[in-house]
């Protein structure tokens, strides 16, 4: 690999900045972020974590369900626009770049375009979503797989498919799946998972301001239908989910009682 003529063209970096709390990105992520010239962000990146890029000029991708962000394209043609014109540059997105982030196609156009280019892994929701709730993600004798899936196949619909993840001691972490969370449990049924299987919702997991929310697979419909929710949300479904600590959670059905007092 020819290093000057690199250093000429730039470098872009993807990095994970976790699930959105400062001190859940690693210290790798945190001098990328220092060291950066251009830092080019997705909405659910907060704002005190852009703030430890004091140097660097801050463009907004969007990115966030519901919200104007930018094409893939363009941000893909930033980048190698960017890292075109000599500078050093940070793509942070939320968790781990390459889960669910899109990573691929942005490594893909900066591959073609000769661009050097690394990635800092993140801290992934579902880590984040089964630490606060102190659900082991894989338990000896209970659950053996751990599968990684999103509510949101590449055309918006439910992936073809969902089915087969009824498995038997799997843990399923779900993501962009609260919206479909209907979709997502009926194929789950219908693909045989038990309808007491537990279930687990962690809304901006990782943060001070997560909440819990706890119930059975059979439940699960009632998230999508809460308006309460803001913010992102990680499910979890799977036996291993009993052996967390769920006492504090709500029921996925709001108390309307409690609401409407
Ligand atoms: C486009 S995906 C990005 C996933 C990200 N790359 C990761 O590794 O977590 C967006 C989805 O990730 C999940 N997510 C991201 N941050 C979250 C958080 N702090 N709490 C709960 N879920 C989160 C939600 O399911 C959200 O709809």
């Amino acid at each position: 690999m020819d290093h000057a003529r690199d250093r000429a063209k730039g470098h872009v970096t993807l990095v994970g900045a976790g699930p959105g709390a400062a001190d859940l990105l690693t210290l790798r992520a945190l001098r990328a972020i220092e060291a950066a010239d251009v830092l080019v962000h997705d909405d659910l990146v907060p704002a005190d974590i852009l703030m430890l890029a004091p140097r660097a000029r801050l463009i907004a991708a969007g990115k966030r369900k519901g919200r104007h962000s930018m094409p893939q394209t363009r941000i893909n043609a930033l980048l190698v626009a960017l890292g075109r014109r000599g500078l050093r540059v940070v793509r942070l997105k939320a968790g781990d770049p390459l889960v669910f982030g899109r990573a691929g196609e942005e490594i893909a156009a900066l591959r073609a375009a000769g661009i050097a280019h690394d990635i800092v892994p993140g801290v992934t929701s579902a880590l984040a979503a089964a630490a606060d709730a102190r659900v082991p993600l894989t338990l000896r004798g209970v659950a053996s797989h751990l599968v990684f899936a999103t509510g949101h196949g590449a055309d918006g619909a439910l992936p073809p498919g969902i089915e087969a993840l009824a498995r038997e001691g799997a843990t399923l972490a779900l993501y962009m799946a609260r919206s479909v969370a209907d979709g997502v449990a009926a194929r789950l049924l219908a693909g045989g998972l038990p309808a007491s299987t537990p279930a687990l919702a962690v809304e901006q997991a990782g943060r001070d301001t997560r909440r819990l929310f706890a119930g059975a697979l059979a439940d699960l419909p009632a998230l999508a239908a809460r308006d309460d929710l803001a913010g992102p949300v990680l499910i979890l479904v799977g036996p291993a989910v009993a052996h967390g600590d769920l006492a504090q959670a709500e029921p996925f059905l709001a108390d309307l009682l409690a609401a409407a007092a």
